[in-house]
């Protein structure tokens, strides 16, 4: 189907919307009414028609919108794109991945050109129009890593495996939950994760590693995370949290069905081919209280699962406060039916 691009802000006057189709793949992501962290992988073979979940990287009507969000966010702060100098082949392989993958998968949006190493990249939403040689940064405007996460949605940390670990060594993060590259840069997988509770003593940061240095190219795997945000904004970055932050307190019942949303991520994993590198890409999807009450299943169970999620789970992922007034508005489309399992 041919795509219409949202012209849409995600600061500000938060002109962002989700249309009826975006509202139908949102990817809710409780299969039961209760939850844990688990490691809950899977593999990244496709999925039904019209899903996040069919082509290697989604792009949906939010692309350009998100883009331009993207090129504000490194205006005012640089340091959210960092690539140590040993992973610009990573890069390259990164690049070859995006390039490859969209142009198969959206043939009408973008093309790729290959003779040799003399390459020509069409992205037909942003306009670009582009002949460069692989492999030689000085054909591109910026580091390969960079050129191309400006022209894909979602946050990309690219990690070098070695000691049986992997190292957050590059990435570009504007949109993320609330961590920081620039703090991260350089830790290993049980390092950036030292802040999350509960997951460590349940073991799942071991079984979760084990899994993942043994991910093969061509073989990607996936999984969901999930928190909340005011406002449908896209950067909730701990450098910004002085802007974002007090926006919580802005909640009032009357507001909260357009104001609070769930923020699910689509967090994928692939092999990448000369570097050995692992590319984790973490694929933000926003959609407010009072559209996912449209859908009766989900609200009788996102009801549930606020009610019940542990407490230090609502305060790690930052609502603890609001989660009172959440679950008032909740409560409204719980009628009490049993549900069964699966989405
Ligand atoms: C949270 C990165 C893979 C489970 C986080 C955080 C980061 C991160 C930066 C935020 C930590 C903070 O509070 O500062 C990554 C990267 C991965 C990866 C780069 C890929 C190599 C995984 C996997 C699992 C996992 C495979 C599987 C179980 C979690 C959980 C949280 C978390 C449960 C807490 C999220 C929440 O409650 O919202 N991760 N992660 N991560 N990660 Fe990972």
């Amino acid at each position: 189907m041919t795509l219409q691009f949202n012209d849409e802000t995600f600061r500000d006057d938060y002109s962002f919307f989700n249309s009826e189709r975006a509202i139908k793949r949102f990817p809710f992501p409780f299969h039961e009414d209760s939850y844990m962290y688990s490691v809950n992988m899977e593999q990244h073979r496709g999925g039904p028609v019209d899903s996040v979940y069919e082509k290697r990287f989604d792009v949906d009507e939010h692309y350009v919108s998100e883009m331009r969000d993207r090129a504000m966010v490194l205006a005012d702060d640089p340091l959210r794109c960092q690539s140590l100098p040993h992973m610009t082949l990573a890069g390259w392989d990164l690049l070859e991945l995006i390039m490859v993958s969209k142009s198969e998968d959206y043939p009408d949006l973008f093309e790729l050109h290959r003779d040799g190493d003399k390459w020509r990249w069409i992205n037909r939403p942003l306009g670009i129009d582009h002949s460069f040689t692989f492999l030689d940064e000085t054909t591109l405007p910026y580091g390969p890593m960079e050129y191309i996460t400006r022209q894909a949605q979602g946050d990309y940390a690219v990690l070098d495996q070695r000691d049986d670990n992997l190292w957050m060594d590059a990435g570009m993060i504007t949109t993320q939950a609330d961590w920081s590259l620039d703090f991260d840069i350089g830790m290993n997988f049980f390092e950036w994760h030292a802040p999350v509770p509960l997951a460590h003593e349940k073991g799942i940061f071991v079984r979760a590693l084990k899994f993942l240095l043994n991910i093969q190219q061509g073989a990607p795997a996936r999984r969901l995370n999930w928190t909340m945000t005011v406002n449908p904004l896209l950067d909730t970055s701990p450098e910004n949290y002085h802007k974002w932050g007090i926006q919580k307190t802005t909640l009032t019942p009357e507001n909260l069905g357009a104001k609070q949303h769930l923020r699910v991520e689509l967090q994928t994993f692939f092999r990448l081919p000369r570097s050995n590198a692992l590319v984790f890409p973490i694929r933000c999807y926003l959609c407010s209280f009072q559209d996912l009450m449209s859908v009766p299943k989900w609200g009788r169970r996102l009801h549930r699962v606020i009610r019940d999620l542990p407490d230090e789970l609502a305060t790690y992922k930052g609502f603890i406060d609001n989660r009172p007034m959440m679950l008032d508005y909740l409560a409204a489309f719980d009628d009490g039916l049993l549900t069964s399992p699966g989405i």
